[in-house]
């Protein structure tokens, strides 16, 4: 057994038909592979056409599942609603909203021009709720039950962080809908999550996060106590849960998967880590002569 395996029983998501947003490429296309393994049937969208329609077919090929791909900017809600209305007339439901689109690149934020801000919350505050909304408004409307949104945001949604200052913005918000409509959706039978992932590679994000040098001078894995990154399939078992009927009693629960990323620079002693054992002896006799002083 190993975390690069995957972990739910075949035909755990058989009978559910799931979109996600931004998933022809990276994390959306590797989660889209999972569900497809485990019996769903998956619904692709974004901006562009030809990406999705060469993931659709490659998925395809190696799962033997169904995939629709519909081209779709979240950020505009005409476009979101006819997305769900293709979703419907093809697979006769929609019953898992996975909110993976997003824009992000890293600039120190007196660089950034209003638009530049505009862009990324846009994508990604905008397209999640603009995409959490047309489906709600659909599921209560039809009063369908047993739906499920699963967010992705980041660790920094909570902790903030210097150079991707509009992202850390809109996933605070999306983090905030997610608990918010958990408490208020959950009387029309919609469950609300999230995953908060550190440092999975993927070439959309690293391109824009760890550019050229940055890649190596600043290699992510230092600060993960664990010194390793994610592996895409440890994430797609998390999310899978997430949107399975394993789930049914999570709710409004935002999970992390970073390896202790987050807390590494939290503890105020979590620098000692690069005390040596010697020095730890010396230590320790100092510490003890206190008391005696
Ligand atoms: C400063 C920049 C910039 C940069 C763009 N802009 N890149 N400003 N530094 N590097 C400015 C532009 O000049 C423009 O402002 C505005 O932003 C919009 O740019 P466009 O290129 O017109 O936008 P668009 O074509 O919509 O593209 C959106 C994008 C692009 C976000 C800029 O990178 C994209 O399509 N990204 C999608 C995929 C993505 O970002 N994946 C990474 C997710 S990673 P002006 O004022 O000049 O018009 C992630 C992980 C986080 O979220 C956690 C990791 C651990
Ligand atoms: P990615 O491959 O760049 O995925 C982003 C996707 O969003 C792309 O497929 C892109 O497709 C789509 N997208 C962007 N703007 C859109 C729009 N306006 N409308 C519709 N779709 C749009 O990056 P990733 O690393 O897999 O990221 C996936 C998710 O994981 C994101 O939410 C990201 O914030 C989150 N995350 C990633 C990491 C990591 O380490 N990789 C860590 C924490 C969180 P188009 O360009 O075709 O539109």
């Amino acid at each position: 057994m190993s975390y690069t395996e995957g972990m739910l029983k075949e035909d755990a998501l058989k009978g559910k038909t799931i979109i996600i947003t931004g998933g022809g490429t990276g994390l959306g296309r590797s989660m889209s592979k999972y569900f497809l393994q485990l019996g769903a049937n998956v619904v692709i969208t974004s901006r562009k056409l030809e990406v999705l329609q060469n993931t659709a077919k490659e998925l395809e090929n190696e799962t033997g599942g169904k995939v629709l791909a519909v081209q779709c900017d979240v950020r505009n809600y005409e476009e979101v609603e006819n997305m769900v209305q293709e979703t419907v007339k093809t697979f006769g439901s929609a019953d898992v909203l996975v909110n993976n689109a997003a824009g992000n690149f890293i600039s120190p934020t007196e660089r950034l021009s209003p638009r530049a801000f505009d862009t990324i919350v846009d994508i990604v505050l905008k397209g999640s709720y603009n995409c959490t909304l047309a489906l709600g408004k659909y599921w209560i409307k039809e009063k369908q039950t047993n739906k499920t949104v699963l967010s992705i945001v980041t660790t920094y949604a909570w902790t903030g962080s210097a150079y991707v200052v509009p992202s850390a913005c809109a996933k605070a918000g999306v983090l905030s809908m997610t608990r918010s409509l958990a408490v208020e959706w959950a009387k029309y039978g919609i469950r609300m999550n999230a995953i908060a992932p550190g440092p999975f590679p993927t070439k959309g994000a690293w391109d824009r996060l760890v550019p050229g040098e940055f890649r190596e001078k600043f290699d992510l894995k230092k600060q993960v106590p664990l010194r390793r990154a994610g592996e895409h399939q440890e994430l797609c078992n998390l999310a899978a849960y997430l949107v399975s009927d394993f789930s049914a009693f999570v709710n409004g629960e935002v999970v992390t998967i970073d390896g202790g990323e987050w807390l590494q620079g939290a503890g105020e002693f979590n620098l000692f880590d690069e005390v040596t054992s010697e020095q730890w002896d010396l230590v320790e006799q100092m510490v003890r002569k206190a008391k005696s002083e």
